[in-house]
């Protein structure tokens, strides 16, 4: 199974790619945990793009695909697919991953867009910022809505790119955690029968 997983932040990308994995049998691929290792590996890597995490910008294109693809190439060698969560993220990455994708044979069966209200997406990034999870782009209200007009802005024209390839599920991604999972798994059976 190949996946990929669209949302603002606080949709629940990151819990959703877990469960989704584990049913799967696949890896489940964070672009922003795979930096958030950088920057607290304190790498070159995680030197260069640890303010543009902490400004809730989004990190430069060349900066981003050789990490994504040895992780993609990684887990489809290892497990034969991946959910990816965070990416890709513009129009720009969409096009070159799917280009890199269908080179290799590997472009997305799926792709789930997790739907939530931004009131609702800033109060689940808020409760996250008081716990041991908090992360450096949690705590400031102005960062948190950088991020959510990212989105909008950067990240919202991928839903026609992928509709007009057949290949989106839309889910309400505000209500359990368990209630979400078992709607995109529903989803993602109409989408890949076959999976
Ligand atoms: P990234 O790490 O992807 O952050 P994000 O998109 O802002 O999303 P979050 O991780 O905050 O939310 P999520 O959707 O994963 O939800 P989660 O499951 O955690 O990116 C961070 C940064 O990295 C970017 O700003 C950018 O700088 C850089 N970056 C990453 N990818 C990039 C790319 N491709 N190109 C360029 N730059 C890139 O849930 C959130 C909280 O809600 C948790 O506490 C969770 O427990 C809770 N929760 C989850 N589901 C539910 C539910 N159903 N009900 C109640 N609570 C829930
Ligand atoms: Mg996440």
């Amino acid at each position: 199974m190949r996946l990929v997983l669209l949302g603002p932040p606080g949709a629940g990308k990151g819990t959703q790619g877990e469960a989704l994995a584990h049913r799967y049998g696949v890896t489940h691929i964070s672009s922003g945990e795979l930096f958030r290792q950088q920057i607290a590996a304190d790498t070159p890597l995680g030197r260069q793009v640890r303010q543009y995490l902490a400004d809730g910008l989004l990190v430069p294109d060349d900066l981003v695909f050789d990490l994504i693809g040895a992780a993609v190439s990684q887990s489809v060698a290892s497990a034969g697919g991946y959910v990816l969560d965070g990416f890709p993220r513009t129009l720009a990455q969409a096009e070159r991953a799917h280009d890199m994708a269908a080179q290799a044979g590997v472009v997305a069966d799926a792709v789930v867009l997790l739907v939530l209200p931004d009131d609702i997406a800033r109060q689940r990034v808020l409760g996250r910022a008081d716990g041991a999870d908090g992360r450096i782009d949690d705590h400031d209200r102005a960062v948190i809505d950088r991020r959510l007009a990212v989105y909008h802005a950067e990240t919202e024209p991928l839903i026609d790119f992928y509709q007009r390839r057949g290949v989106l599920a839309t889910i309400d991604a505000s209500g359990t955690p368990e209630q979400v999972t078992s709607a995109a798994i529903e989803a993602i059976q109409r989408l890949a029968p076959a999976r």
